[in-house]
């Protein structure tokens, strides 16, 4: 049984990327919220963090894309009903296409109204800047790119968790340890 479980398992790597990446990205959303009532200088400082970690987040998903081509996840559960299963493939599927979409058209928008300066990484290394344009109609386009992926990640976070609590505490069939190596 013990094999099974482990097999059933994601890989260390996936789930310590996952955690990570989750964290993050529930830092930066925090951050541009919070950032909204603060005074001018403070907002600059907050939003340079911001920049700073959705960059890192953009390059922990490159290399968590690339370490789930290396490295099999387990497949679903077959206990899943097939509409689960589905819905599972759609939201894993559309997070990964939104871990690159929302930091990439944040880039863009600071690339096209910084005209080009790049992104400092918390003062360790600039990160160069997307070669836009840096018109009106291109800030405008990247703000509600934004904004727009930004919500729809929301949406699919919250899809999310209901889902990792309903199979914890309703369907108790042990989906969340395949996540948690410490969970049994
Ligand atoms: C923004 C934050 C998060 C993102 C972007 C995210 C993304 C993902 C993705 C893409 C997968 C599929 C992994 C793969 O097969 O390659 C996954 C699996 C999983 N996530 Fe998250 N996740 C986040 C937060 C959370 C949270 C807060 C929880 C728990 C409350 C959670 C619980 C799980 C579980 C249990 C799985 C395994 C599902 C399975 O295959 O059976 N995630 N997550
Ligand atoms: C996964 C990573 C990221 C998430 C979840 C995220 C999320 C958000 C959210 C929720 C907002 C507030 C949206 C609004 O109401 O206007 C915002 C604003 C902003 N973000 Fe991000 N962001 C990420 C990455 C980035 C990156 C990589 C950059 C630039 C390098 C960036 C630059 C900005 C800027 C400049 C704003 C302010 C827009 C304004 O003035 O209204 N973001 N972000």
């Amino acid at each position: 049984m013990s094999t099974t479980d482990s097999a059933a398992r994601y890989s260390r790597g996936s789930i310590i990327l996952h955690w990570l990446i989750a964290l993050l990205i529930i830092g930066n959303f925090i951050g541009a919220w919070v950032s909204e009532d603060m005074p001018r200088d403070q907002k600059i400082v907050m939003m340079g963090y911001h920049k700073a970690n959705g960059v890192l987040i953009l390059l922990l998903t490159l290399v968590r894309i690339g370490w789930r081509l290396a490295y099999r996840p387990p497949a679903l559960l077959e206990t899943l009903k097939s509409w689960e299963a589905a819905l599972a493939r759609v939201t894993h599927t559309l997070f990964y296409v939104l871990m690159l979409a929302v930091p990439l058209a944040g880039l863009g928008l600071h690339s096209a109204f910084g005209k080009g300066k790049p992104v400092s990484m918390f003062g360790l290394f600039d990160f160069p800047a997307l070669p836009v344009a840096s018109d009106k109609a291109t800030i405008g386009l990247f703000h509600e790119l934004h904004e727009v992926t930004a919500t729809a990640m929301l949406v699919l976070f919250g899809l999310h968790v209901a889902a990792a609590l309903k199979h914890q505490f309703l369907d108790r069939d042990g989906t969340m340890a395949r996540m948690l190596p410490f969970l049994r």
